[in-house]
């Protein structure tokens, strides 16, 4: 297998997202009905994201030699749990924000009620993708996937993180707290989005174990790196409100230790992740790209 260098990082990243965007615009049939809610959907889902999460599973699939077109349908899952994630997080109730992905957010534009049910849609129909028979998969691999992106996006996960997420608005900074949220909101899904990878490229037990811990690394840099851009980026260049953190008295690393401090922990992040790829006996060079450009990442 080939050797790849941040220029070819890139070039994983350009074709994939392209692939990626072309995929999920064909996932909700056209003329489907309600319109407003398929509207809704779409509207978040086929926005400009990074498309991280599936780009990495995409990336573990391919390390492990699965062809793209066998592994796009469980990658597209988790970006449809992702867009759902962000919708819900946005809302009034939840972070109040009024702009994501470069534009306004889904509830300033469709209304609350439509934004509540377009991200149950997209969260339940992930779940559509991942179980609908597929000749290249086992039905098992299918169940564990299921069983993967269910755990890492629900109360044990995601949610649980979200909800932490909440409550820490109005406690002290606490940096045993700071990991359960990050661990939980944002590190859950990027390390699932590695394992699902796994999952399909049939990787043995000791791999996955280590793919795991590259993911919750990662992950973990990745939310960091989240905090300390809404500090020191402008709105311009992440597509949604710099300093939304503060307003909403969020409990981050920059306010909990400072940016300077933030940023080693960040560091740090990436280098435990890149240490769980050692001896994982594989050609480890394009995730070993994907999690540096994580962290180096300016928006
Ligand atoms: C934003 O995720 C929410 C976090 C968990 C930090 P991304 O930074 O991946 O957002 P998009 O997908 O690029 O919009
Ligand atoms: C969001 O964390 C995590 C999830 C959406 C699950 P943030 O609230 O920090 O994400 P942004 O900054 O709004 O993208
Ligand atoms: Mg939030
Ligand atoms: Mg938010
Ligand atoms: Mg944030």
């Amino acid at each position: 297998m080939t050797e790849f260098s941040q220029v070819d990082v890139n070039d994983f990243l350009e074709t994939s997202v392209q692939k990626l965007n072309i995929y999920l615009a064909t996932v909700f049939a056209q003329n489907s009905e309600p319109q407003k809610l398929f509207d809704a959907m779409r509207y978040s889902l086929l926005a400009p994201g990074k498309r991280l999460r599936p780009a990495l599973c995409l990336a573990v699939a391919q390390t492990l030699g699965v062809a793209e077109d066998d592994v796009i349908s469980v990658a597209a899952a988790l970006e449809l749990v992702h867009a759902y994630s962000l919708i819900h997080d946005d809302l009034p109730a939840m972070d109040n924000d009024d702009l994501r992905r470069g534009q306004p957010t889904n509830h300033n534009v469709f209304g609350e009620a439509t934004a509540l049910l377009a991200g149950d849609g997209l969260l339940t129909h992930a779940f559509t993708l991942l179980s609908q028979p597929r000749s290249f998969l086992h039905p098992e691999q299918q169940l564990e996937l299921v069983l993967c992106l269910a755990v890492a996006a629900g109360p044990y996960g995601m949610v649980g993180g979200q909800q932490a997420d909440l409550a820490a608005e109005t406690q002290r900074p606490d940096i045993s707290m700071l990991r359960f949220i990050h661990t939980h909101k944002t590190a859950a899904l990027i390390e699932a989005a590695v394992v699902m990878g796994a999952i399909v490229g049939g990787a043995t037990s000791e791999q996955r174990t280590l793919l795991a811990s590259y993911g919750r690394h990662l992950g973990l840099a990745f939310q960091i790196v989240d905090d300390l851009l809404d500090v020191t980026a402008t709105t311009q260049e992440l597509g949604k409100s710099a300093g939304a953190d503060e307003r909403q008295h969020k409990m981050t690393y920059p306010a909990a230790v400072g940016v300077a401090e933030t940023r080693k922990m960040a560091d740090d992040e990436l280098a435990q992740a890149l240490t769980s790829l050692t001896g994982v006996g594989l050609h480890t060079s394009l995730l070993v790209g994907l999690a540096k450009m994580s962290v180096r990442r300016i928006h």
